[in-house]
This record gives structure tokens, sequence and C-alpha cells, in this order.
């Protein structure tokens, strides 16, 4: 079978559309900066988020909540700048568009003006439709978020697994039903179970992009930092880990403190 994503240029909300009616499964990560998301091109990511995650594995906070537009437009402008291929999206953080879609739409059109990236994501069902809304009347693609969505874990109280219970899961899947009418380009689906991932997927003509909702879905999103194995402390079922890289950076740090210490750096051919 051809590749859709292969012979695409530019990956864009269509070729992303094209790939999930031919069964071609989608790639996507996060980045923040300029490093990384080169590599990330280089690899051949197709889509690349710019996730509010970027408050816990940047800045170090307990929650996505603190961070702010301006420093969402930093970590996005710093993607783009090393992008030319995959398709990025970038978070929209809280209180920027929850419960007033004026503030909504203002807050995605200075995402796209002043970082260039190429589309938004917001969480939540229902509740959020009006914004997505207002954000899709400035032709600004919208990817949606349902089951946990971080920025309500003071609602939620734990990450634990979302829609285990009946009621929950059959508002998730009218949320995603809502969503797709709505005209979002795709759908986020973040730590349910995997049979009601794959139901949903299956009601959707749009992409749906798992994370922790098993392998029934159209695409799969990981924390870059995460998989990586730079960040240690947050292990969840669903997360693997492709690289043991905290300890290989370690290692290499306390060789360069030895090198220093021991006069061994720099050498006669390291200096002018
Ligand atoms: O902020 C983020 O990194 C995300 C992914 C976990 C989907 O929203």
């Amino acid at each position: 079978m051809s590749s859709i994503s292969k012979s695409a240029g530019k990956i864009t909300t269509h070729v992303l559309q094209k790939m999930k009616n031919n069964k071609e499964k989608i790639a996507m990560l996060t980045a923040y900066d300029y490093s990384m998301a080169r590599l990330l091109e280089m690899a051949g990511m197709e889509v690349i988020l710019v996730g509010d995650s970027a408050a816990n594995v940047m800045a170090g906070y307990k929650t996505t909540l603190p961070i702010t537009l301006d420093h969402m437009i930093y970590h996005a402008s710093s993607v783009v700048r090393a992008v030319e291929r995959a398709l990025v999206v970038v978070d929209m953080p809280f209180g920027t568009y929850q419960g007033n879609s004026k503030e909504a739409l203002h807050s995605a059109i200075r995402i796209m003006k002043e970082s260039g990236a190429d589309a938004v994501k917001l969480e939540g069902g229902q509740e959020i439709v009006d914004s997505v809304d207002r954000i899709l009347t400035a032709g600004i693609p919208v990817m949606g978020h349902l089951g946990l969505t971080p920025q309500s874990i003071n609602k939620f109280g734990t990450y634990a697994v979302r829609a285990m219970e009946e009621e929950e899961a059959n508002r998730l899947a009218k949320d995603a039903l809502i969503l797709e009418k709505t005209g979002c380009f795709a759908i986020v689906l973040e730590k349910i179970p995997a049979a009601l991932a794959a139901n949903v997927t299956k009601s959707l003509k749009i992409p749906t992009i798992g994370i922790g909702a098993g392998h029934d879905v159209d695409g799969q999103v990981l924390v870059l930092h995460d998989m990586l194995g730079i960040t240690q402390q947050f292990s969840p079922r669903f997360l693997r880990r492709y690289h043991n890289l905290s300890m290989e950076i370690t290692t290499a740090l306390e060789r360069y403190i030895n090198d220093i210490k021991s006069l061994d750096f720099p050498n006669d051919k390291e200096q002018y």
C-alpha cells in the first residue's frame, strides 16, 4: 500500500484525514524548543504538538495550569523555526478560551500570528463548543482533546483513567461527535479504556490520536521527555520508554566535571 504521508510534502489537516481514510497511522510527539523540534522533523514526525505539558517538563510546575499564552507562543515559535514539513499544533493554555469565545478567538489568533503554527488544540467537549466554533470562523484548524484533560485536574482530583463508568463514557462519545460536527480536524483521546477509544474512533470520520487509549485509534502521541527517559518520576502504564536519556546525560555531565577537575579538559588540541 502506498504511503500517504511519505508522498505528501507539507503535512496538513487534509493529509491527516487521507491517512485515516487509508488506515495509515499518524505519529505525533510533543516538542517545546528549536533543537528537539529539528530532531523530530528529521525523523519524519507527522504532527508536532507544542503541548502545555511544557508547564511540567520545561518549567517544573505540578500542573499545566500556570503556563501563559506568552509562554506558549515563545515555545511554539521556537518549534516552528525548526520545522518545514510536520503539522505544528499548539495547546491553548488554561484560561485563554474557556467560557468566552471572543477571548478564545483573540488567543488563537495571537498563537497563529505570533508563532506561525498550523493549528491549535483545546481541551473539553460540549462546554467549549462556542470557542471552537468561533476560532474556526477565522480559518484556524482546531484539534479537540477528550478524556483525561489535564487542565481540569482540580475538578477530577486525580490523573486516573477517565470514562470507566457508563455515564462518562457516553458523554465522551457524544462530545467527540459534537466536536467533529463543529469542525475539529482531529481529537486527542487521553487515558480512557481502549474499547471506548476504539468505538469513538469508529464513530468518527476525523482522526483520533490516542495517549493511553489503546491501539484502535488513528494515531499515537506521547510526551517527548517521557518517551526519551529524560523525565523519570512519571511512569504510567501507557508510557513506552524508548531511551534512558537521563542516565546518559548525567553520565556525560559527570565525565565533564571529572575531566575539568583532573585537568584533562581542555587538552593541548582543544585550545588556541
Ligand atoms: O500537553 C500535552 O503534552 C498534551 C498531550 C499529552 C496530548 O496535551
